[in-house]
């Protein structure tokens, strides 16, 4: 077994002072226990214990270079020593701007914004206030940030299973939520036609947005059905609705363009955030002009102290430079990475005779075990051993190999066959002990 008594040691005294011991409730569910991070560099990870990891957490997402890129380094050190934010405008907002514009297949406009969950709640705020309605269609399983607007029970399956239930048809995802939020938010399972198609006619007048995730990352990582977006792209644009793509996941990940991109689909609004930044907090909200001049004629506020600080857009201009050089080289090699992963893994997985699927996407897959061949609904991965996934997990990181308990993982363009040839050992020697 790997040795954690510094994290265990520095998670009580965090305990102490910082509420939960931990910055963001999901980090807590880690076994044995929370790990403290002592450095990072490329695909790999140490701890205040010594140990080193071969990180597929990647931070929940946001390291696709990996960990200290050097050319985010330069570009984040440079930015700080003209100031690290100025309340007023500078050259880096344009010049991300328009590389956005540039690369994101739906953006006339964007806006810029801190995290995930404020992009969020800037697309809702730009619906409501387009089409004069309320209500928003979201989907089980997916996950679209904390705030009160949008976030329900059991959003994703690693977090704690103690979120309380009300009489509302939608339960809030944590105590302290606004009901009157709740009553707004019409949940639908996703990847079903009909169930759409029958919610959108039904509440036409009320419904001011579909709020969906282009691949369900957050739950299993499914693909959608075939012509399932696009049915999502004709049905809202036939009945005034807005069609939001949550690209906090895919956008940047699954290619340039983002998920919309590489499926050829044109929502009116996405979001994008964690890849954008390689690691460095930045979001942002990206669409059509008629919804985001709502920005500019003043019908809809769009705050933020920080929103396009000189830090965050450095860090995102070299990312985007390094994952958009030679070709976008960077989207193959994680691809190729992932690909031979992925194979490896299933072929441990009948080896050992295991049942269990992965579901993949370009770099970002889903393992899970389960007794079902085939998984392309939320219903279906609700069926996944989870105990024995986190069990899995926990053995991987006494093997070296920092996994999510909820089966994602990540891949960064810096993970090469030396990292993928040293997880599948771990993994053989893991699956040979489950
Ligand atoms: C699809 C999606 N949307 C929104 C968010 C919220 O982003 P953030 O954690 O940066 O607030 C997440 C975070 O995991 C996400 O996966």
């Amino acid at each position: 077994m790997i040795r954690t008594e510094q994290s265990r040691h520095k998670y009580e005294t965090s305990r102490r002072y910082l509420a939960g011991g931990v910055a963001s409730s999901l980090r807590s569910a880690m076994k044995p226990s929370p790990l403290f991070a002592a450095s990072g560099s490329g695909p790999r990870l140490r701890d205040v214990d010594g140990n080193e990891y071969i990180d597929y957490l990647l931070a929940y997402g946001p390291l696709i270079l990996g960990h200290a890129h050097p050319a985010i380094t330069a570009r984040v050190i440079e930015a700080m020593e003209r100031g690290i934010t100025y309340g007023i405008q500078h050259d880096g907002e344009i010049e991300l701007a328009r590389r956005l514009t540039e690369l994101l297949p739906c953006a006339d406009q964007v806006a810029l914004s801190g995290s995930g969950t404020e992009a969020v709640m800037l697309a809702l705020r730009l619906a409501r206030a387009y089409t004069g309605k309320r209500k928003v269609v979201r989907f089980h399983g997916h996950y679209h940030g904390w705030s009160d607007a949008i976030f329900t029970a059991f959003p994703s399956s690693d977090m704690r299973a103690s979120a309380p239930t009300s009489d509302a048809a939608v339960s809030p995802g944590t105590g302290g939520q606004s009901t009157a939020a709740l009553e707004d938010i019409i949940l639908l399972p996703w990847n079903d036609a009909e169930a759409l198609e029958r919610a959108l006619r039904a509440h036409r007048e009320e419904i001011a947005a579909v709020i969906s995730e282009p691949v369900m990352c957050n739950n299993g990582c499914m693909l959608p059905k075939a012509g399932y977006l696009e049915q999502m792209r004709r049905l809202t644009e036939e009945l005034g609705i807005v069609m939001i793509l949550d690209e906090v996941i895919t956008g940047f990940r699954l290619g340039l363009g983002g998920a919309h991109g590489k499926l050829g689909i044109q929502p009116d609004l996405i979001t994008i955030g964690k890849a954008l930044g390689g690691g460095v907090a930045i979001s942002a909200v990206a669409g059509r002009r008629e919804l985001m001049s709502l920005i500019e004629d003043g019908t809809v506020s769009h705050l933020g102290t920080l929103n396009g600080n000189g830090v965050a857009t450095a860090a995102a201009l070299a990312t985007i430079d390094v994952l958009a050089s030679d070709d976008g080289a960077a989207y193959a090699t994680m691809e190729h990475t992932a690909r031979l992963l992925v194979d490896g893994l299933r072929e441990l997985l009948a080896k050992h005779e295991i049942p269990g699927v992965i579901n993949q996407a370009g770099p970002v897959f889903n393992l899970m075990f389960t007794d079902e061949p085939i998984v392309e609904d939320f219903a279906t991965f609700t069926k996944k051993d989870a105990a024995k996934y986190s069990r899995f997990a926990e053995l991987m990181l006494a093997e070296g190999v920092l996994v999510r308990s909820n089966g994602l993982w990540y891949i960064s363009a810096v993970h090469t066959e030396r990292e993928v040839n040293d997880t599948l050992r771990a993994a053989d020697r893991v699956l040979a002990d489950l």
